[in-house]
């Protein structure tokens, strides 16, 4: 027997209505905001990701899909959205056409990760991406919106946020960072390789010994120049005005390099140990960096999976029509209303013919709310008997008629 590869597996019957469910109402939520839809190909240039997410990145250093194709190419299955959002927003030339633009996507993600509860290898995301707008009342919106969509799940979190400053004051910091690294013996393999690629990464070390010696660094929230330091303000009075509560995390470095300015997580406390539901930030130099007219950038995405466990789905409604048979000579008329009505409404059919109990109790069961019977009467007359199975009632009707019903 073949199975699906480790950490990676099916989304399927309750879990597979949540899924549709999940990503549904988000796009909904994020079409409210403004926001459309937008699907990049999940395989794109191993530079792409080396570049955006960056070297310095477990992401990259460690859990990229990576191979070569039939071409010859350096490709990679996509870590995460917003590279390839990225990317699509310079190719299509939207960073020299100016204004602004809003995109939303879900799907999945590739990491090579140690897989564990709600750690996947496959797993799926939904994200937002917005360019063109600098304020931070942008930031604020995407948390707003984020906020929106966890609450409309009844998922309690609690956002976590940062600035991680910009490039007037994260280099200056970066140089003290180093300087306290430098002066503070002992930090693990990954660390010492993160003080040259980008040194804040330190601070996502899950090593026990690093996290003490790192409670004596330099903290980059008590050195943004004045610019970071009112725009950090502003944002925290936005979401303070709209009642978001939110905990300052100056350790909040985010696994990913391309952000700068605001940093933020939405964290559970209901989902084990891999606890974050959802992160984002603003990435205002990675358009630059691509290749494209420089754009600030603002976006969050939210792990499907660590959520579909939290979901309550709204108790099912009764709905639709259950069409059932009580001669197989009567199928191909039943089928021809069934196919009218599904333009409409949700119709069960049945392949086999049944006495009228047995049909009345699958309707039931399948969560029909009306049901007809074709039988030799309703072939002959032209008219059918709807059941209302909820209300108990039921009333006969021309068959020209049934398009026109109110179901
Ligand atoms: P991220 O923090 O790497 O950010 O991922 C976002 C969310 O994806 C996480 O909070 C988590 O819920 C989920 N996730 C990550 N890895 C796994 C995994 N192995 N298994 C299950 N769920 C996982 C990003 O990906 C950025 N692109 C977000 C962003 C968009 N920033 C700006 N725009």
């Amino acid at each position: 027997m073949i199975n699906a590869l480790r950490g990676m597996k099916d989304i399927i019957f309750e879990e597979g209505d949540k899924y549709l469910y999940f990503t549904q109402n988000c796009a909904r939520i994020a079409a409210n905001y403004g926001f459309s839809y937008i699907s990049t190909p999940i395989l794109e240039e191993t530079a792409l990701f080396k570049r955006s997410v960056g070297e310095s990145s477990d992401i990259v250093g460690k859990e990229m899909y990576q191979f070569t194709d039939k071409g010859g190419n350096d490709v990679c299955l996509r870590p995460e959205g917003t590279a390839g959002i990225v990317r699509s927003f310079i190719q299509n030339k939207f960073d020299k056409a100016g204004g602004v633009k809003r995109f939303f996507y879900y799907g999945p993600m590739f990491r090579y990760e140690r897989p564990q509860k709600g750690r996947l290898r496959q797993f799926h995301q939904f994200g937002v991406e917005s360019f063109g707008v600098s304020d931070v009342k942008e930031d604020a919106a995407v948390i707003l919106m984020l906020s929106e969509m966890l609450s409309f799940f009844g998922i309690k979190s609690v956002l976590k946020l940062n600035s991680l400053g910009c490039s007037k004051c994260m280099p200056s910091y970066r140089a003290r960072l180093v300087r306290f690294l430098n002066d503070n013996d002992g930090l693990c393999e990954d660390c010492l390789r993160r003080k040259i690629l980008n040194p804040i990464r330190v601070f996502d070390c899950k090593n026990e010994h690093c996290q003490i010696l790192l409670k004596g660094a330099p903290i980059l929230l008590n050195e943004l120049c004045d610019e970071c330091e009112d725009e950090f303000k502003r944002l925290r009075a936005i979401l303070t005005n709209f009642n978001i509560d939110y905990e300052i995390d100056p350790k909040l470095v985010r696994g990913l390099d391309y952000y700068s300015k605001t940093a933020f997580e939405f964290v559970s406390t209901e989902i084990g140990a891999q606890s974050s539901v959802a992160g984002g930030g603003r990435y205002d130099r990675l358009v630059e960096f691509l290749g494209g007219r420089s754009a600030p950038a603002v976006g969050f995405a939210i792990g499907i999976e660590r959520l579909l466990e939290l979901i309550k789905m709204p108790s099912p409604q009764k709905c639709g029509v259950y069409i059932g048979i009580l001669d197989e000579r009567f199928f191909d008329f039943a089928l021809k209303i069934a196919v009218e009505l599904r333009r409409k409404i949700k119709v069960y059919t049945d392949y086999e013919a049944k006495n009228p109990a047995k049909i009345l109790k699958n309707a039931d069961r399948l969560g029909a709310k009306q049901c007809i019977l074709i039988g030799e009467n309703e072939v002959k007359s032209g008219t059918v008997r709807i059941k209302n199975l909820e209300e108990k009632i039921e009333f006969e009707i021309d068959l020209d008629l049934l398009g026109e019903f109110q179901w």
